[in-house]
């Protein structure tokens, strides 16, 4: 797959990489600490896939599965290739898989202030069930977002 000229993988990333997810959230998000990142590639049903173009980390997602559930607890495009529709790319190949897997539904949380990434979200079709209020840490309130997946 080709976007603006750079060929695309999905890779599931392993814990000796470590440092190229820890290196994208404290220039994106600044979610994890490094020892934060290290638990979440030891929990179960929990995967790390990055979006790469040979060796550039575009963006990455931990994604977590219970039963026919997932989860989306992190979702990063890196700063310098945001609007090109490389977030599109990879939320499109999440769901897919999702729907592989047979699960039945999508779950992610995004801050209200997030006012980007909750449009971006829309357009999957991702509708609000909850809110958690003052979740973050400059109080703003988390969406609890969920999209229900066609089974294949
Ligand atoms: C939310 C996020 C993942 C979107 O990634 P992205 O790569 O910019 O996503 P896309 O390029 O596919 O789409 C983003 C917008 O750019 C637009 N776009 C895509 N290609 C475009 C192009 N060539 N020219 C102009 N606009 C374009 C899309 O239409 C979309 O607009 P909309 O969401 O207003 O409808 C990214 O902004 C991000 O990493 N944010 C910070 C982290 C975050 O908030 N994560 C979610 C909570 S954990």
């Amino acid at each position: 797959m080709y976007i603006h000229n750079k060929i695309l993988s999905i890779k599931q990333i392993n814990e000796k990489d470590i440092d190229l997810c820890y290196e994208l959230d404290s220039t994106t998000i600044s979610l994890w600490s490094k020892k934060q990142w290290a638990n979440e590639f030891k929990k179960e049903g929990t995967k790390i896939f990055g979006l790469l173009s040979k060796n550039l980390v575009i963006g990455i997602c931990v994604f977590q599965s219970v039963l026919d559930e997932a989860q989306i607890n992190y979702f990063v495009i890196n700063q310098k290739f945001r609007k090109n529709g490389f977030g599109s790319y990879f939320m499109s190949y999440l769901i897919k898989k999702c729907e592989k897997l047979n699960m039945k539904k999508l779950l992610l949380e995004v801050s209200q202030s997030n006012v980007t990434a909750d449009r971006f979200y829309s357009r999957f079709d991702f509708s609000t069930v909850g809110i958690r209020k003052n979740y973050y840490k400059d109080g703003s309130h988390a969406l609890l977002k969920e999209k229900k997946l066609t089974t294949k």
